[in-house]
């Protein structure tokens, strides 16, 4: 607000006071404008990438969603929010062709965008409908805010995280016979104990459901790290018993190479 006394005249003061209040008004109009229109866009996204998988309700689906989260502390969604969502959504096992993947993202997206055949948590219903998306409610509010929200690495259980931690235990659960996991070479320890892998889906790998964990190990020129790394004996030590492990570190561009070829979606590139 105006200083009073050190505006003289009178008028000048009112007057700037004045645009001051008109300024703050325009900005919390343009904000609320804002915040609806990409209120907006998030819903009309989610449903045009819901409409994708034919013969979804994609309204109670986004109906689910939101109860999960809305009305809530942004920063305080429990993973069972999301419960109703994703027994409405169920991962059906697809046996041999679930394939996992941890701070290898990009070169896992490439492959199954081309070989159908494989399924990444990304290419099922929720998770591509949610993937790189961020979305809260508030308390004391019934609406989906789609910014200002604390992402999936600002806290444990923020609405993102939540989703994506159910999620990743809802599709380990349905994994069954050969499971593939695509883990970093060029990363110092490419079994990190702390990554969704490591902590959710791994443990939900039981024999003799799941007959074998293959790990490829996406290596760059200067990778450092080999099969022989001791944060993926860890891994095979964690694994139920029973399951067989297996570790091929295969370049990046072999498998970059070998993505378009068209001729058989279900063929592997290492
Ligand atoms: C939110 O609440 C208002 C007032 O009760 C209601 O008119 C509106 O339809 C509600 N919106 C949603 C998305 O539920
Ligand atoms: C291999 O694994 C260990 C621990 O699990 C890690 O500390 C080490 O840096 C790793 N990488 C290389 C290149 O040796």
């Amino acid at each position: 607000m105006g200083d009073t006394e050190s505006c003289l005249p009178e008028g000048i003061c009112t007057r700037r006071r004045n645009i001051g209040i008109g300024i703050a008004v325009t900005v919390i109009i343009v904000v609320a404008v804002a915040v609806t229109v990409s209120m907006r866009t998030f819903k009309r996204g989610f449903i045009q990438r819901c409409e994708k998988f034919k013969g979804t309700d994609c309204e109670k689906i986004w109906g689910l969603f939101e109860e999960a989260y809305v009305g809530r502390d942004p920063s305080k969604v429990p993973v069972a929010a999301y419960g109703p969502l994703i027994a409405a959504a169920p991962f059906t096992p697809k046996c041999n062709q679930m394939l996992f993947w941890s701070d290898t993202k990009a070169v896992v997206r490439a492959f199954t965008k081309k070989r159908k055949c494989f399924v990444t948590l990304e290419d099922t219903l929720l998770g591509s409908v949610l993937d790189k998306q961020t979305w809260c409610g508030k308390e004391d509010s019934n609406e989906t805010f789609a910014t200002g929200c604390p992402g999936w690495d600002e806290c444990e259980t923020s609405a993102v995280r939540s989703f994506w931690n159910g999620a990743s235990a809802a599709f380990a659960d349905a994994a069954c016979g050969d499971v593939t996991v695509m883990l970093n070479g060029a990363a110092a320890t490419p079994f990190y104990d702390k990554s969704v892998f490591a902590t959710i889906e791994v443990p939900r790998f039981y024999s003799p459901r799941v007959r074998s964990l293959n790990v490829v190990l996406v290596t760059k020129k200067n990778s450092v790290t080999s099969c022989e790394n001791e944060s993926l004996k860890d891994l095979q030590r964690k694994l139920d018993g029973g399951i067989t492990y297996s570790c091929k570190a295969v370049p990046e561009a072999q498998i970059n190479d070998c993505i378009p070829d068209p001729e058989n979606a279900c063929a592997v590139c290492w």
